[in-house]
């Protein structure tokens, strides 16, 4: 397949040239680069011994792909990890070096029965990532008897002038810190205890973020889960806001609040060390449920858009609001497109939908339901009836790779009444992202219309209007060039 005969490959999201990638790793900024490196294998499009992939962007669109940096050794597999720029070179490794803090997976004492194979280590690199060299003490952190002890984020703390870390460990969070990034002392243990069937704990965050329109600050702990555990059926990732003395994590929270509603958004991370103070991460835009299959050829797995965090606080309590990065707007322009009203709503007709944004408002939403189809006979449904906002991917096209794809459809958010509703969505060959009410909501779906999408059908209630229709095309064609 060329790159761009290739029907799923998207425009905008980032995938990897060939291979099997999964969870983002190590997003970190250094001169004027935004670093993405990911859990890659480079022989297969299904998973196997984890590598670190890495790709470079100047404004988080346009990727490069670098050469692999992280190589399994005799210390395992690398998984999933963060990377930090040490500018008062604590470590030892170099001025600005930028140290990568992974999981070493290791198969052969997995195989023993021992549930000790996962360890923490750390390389460094200070050619901006192309030449990476591992520390010979690893591992920096040896395993303390949690068969799944994995996935570290380190960040600096300002206030305390101190390397902190915290990893997933099973079925909670644990958290370290360091002087040098080598050696680390465990300070303490977050759990939250509900829902015991959440599936594993994996891939966790932790940043301060002041709440708009105040001078309040709150630490955010974001933390992924296998298993059955999201709202709508397989992986999915979950945040908690609460209190962070540089010791312990507390919240006052009591129940789980989802980062994304849909399927396909796992193991966020933010990045390290970015200039102008925003949080941006960026997630795996699949499902452990049926990731290993979706009908791509030589290339498996996307990433999502790379979005911006902000934190609101409203009746409804702290709410981690996700909106597409700001650096969107500069490859999208707004076109034209072919609009017929109907009996019961409107109708957008465009061949550029499969690479469009498309947002509108709704007033006095009681109900309506938005089509996307192509010629295949294919379509996606986005819709709110009854205080519930839901989206079906059953006839989307391709949906029998795997049974768990279509298991759960429709996929709902429970939104209650609502007197007005913004919707954007952003449309690529084989993704739909749904941003609700300036993202205090988000769905991610993955689709494969045998077709691209060409028509866009809103029917509404009566007493709903639909205003400020806005349609625009991402100037985009391959986001990995
Ligand atoms: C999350 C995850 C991580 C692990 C990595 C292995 O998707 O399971 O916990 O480090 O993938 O590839």
């Amino acid at each position: 397949d060329s790159l761009d005969s290739d029907p799923y490959r998207p425009n905008f999201h980032f995938t990897p040239k060939e291979k099997w990638m999964n969870d983002p790793n190590g997003l970190v900024y250094q001169n004027g680069q935004y670093h993405l490196f990911f859990q890659y294998y480079p022989d297969s499009t299904v998973w196997g011994p984890m590598h670190w992939g890495h790709a470079v962007s100047k404004d988080l669109l346009n990727w490069k792909e670098k050469p692999i940096a992280l190589y399994p050794d005799s210390l395992g597999y690398i998984f999933s990890g963060s990377a930090v720029i040490d500018k008062n070179n604590t470590a030892g490794f170099g001025q600005d070096a930028m140290v990568a803090i992974f999981t070493y997976h290791n198969p052969e004492i997995e195989k023993t029965g021992s549930e000790k194979f996962q360890t923490q280590g750390i390389a460094y690199s200070l050619d901006e990532g192309e030449t990476w060299t591992k520390y010979k003490g690893n591992p920096v952190i040896e395993n303390p008897g949690i068969r799944d002890f994995r996935d570290p984020k380190v960040f600096w703390n300002e206030d305390l002038e101190k390397w902190q870390m915290l990893l997933a460990a099973k079925d909670h969070i644990e958290f370290f810190e360091s002087e040098d990034l080598k050696d680390w002392k465990k300070l303490s243990d977050f759990r939250f205890n509900d829902q015991p069937e959440l599936g594993v704990w994996e891939c966790p965050d932790l940043f301060e973020l002041q709440v708009a329109g105040s001078n309040e600050k709150k630490w955010v702990l974001i933390v992924s889960h296998g298993g059955e555990s999201s709202p709508n059926g397989g992986s999915g990732t979950r945040y908690f806001v609460g209190e962070f003395d540089g010791k312990k994590f507390t919240t006052q929270q009591k129940e789980s609040q989802w980062l994304d509603f849909g399927t396909d958004n796992y193991a966020g991370v933010s990045f390290n060390n970015v200039p102008d103070g925003r949080r941006i991460v960026i997630g795996w835009m699949s499902n452990w449920n049926y990731a290993t299959t979706t009908p791509t050829k030589d290339w498996r797995s996307a990433m999502t858009l790379a979005r911006e965090l902000e934190l609101m606080k409203d009746d409804r309590g702290y709410i981690l609001k996700t909106t597409p990065v700001r650096e969107l707007a500069s490859v999208s322009k707004n076109i034209k497109m072919e609009q017929n009203t109907t009996e019961k709503g409107l109708e957008i007709k465009s061949e550029e939908l499969s690479n469009s944004i498309i947002s509108f408002e709704i007033d006095n939403p009681e109900g309506f339901n938005l089509v996307l189809a192509n010629d295949s006979g294919n379509t996606y449904e986005i819709g709110y009836k009854d205080g519930t906002f839901y989206t079906n991917r059953k006839n989307s096209g391709i949906v029998d790779f795997n049974e768990k794809f279509t298991e759960k459809e429709p996929q709902k958010i429970p939104l209650g009444d609502l007197e007005k509703m913004k919707l954007k969505l952003i449309i690529d060959k084989s993704s739909i992202e749904i941003f609700l009410n300036e993202g205090e909501y988000a769905m991610t779906n993955l689709v494969y219309p045998k077709s691209p999408w060409n028509t866009l059908k809103i029917e509404h209630d009566e007493n709903t209007k639909i205003k400020d229709l806005k349609t625009q095309k991402v100037n985009l064609i391959l986001a990995n060039a």
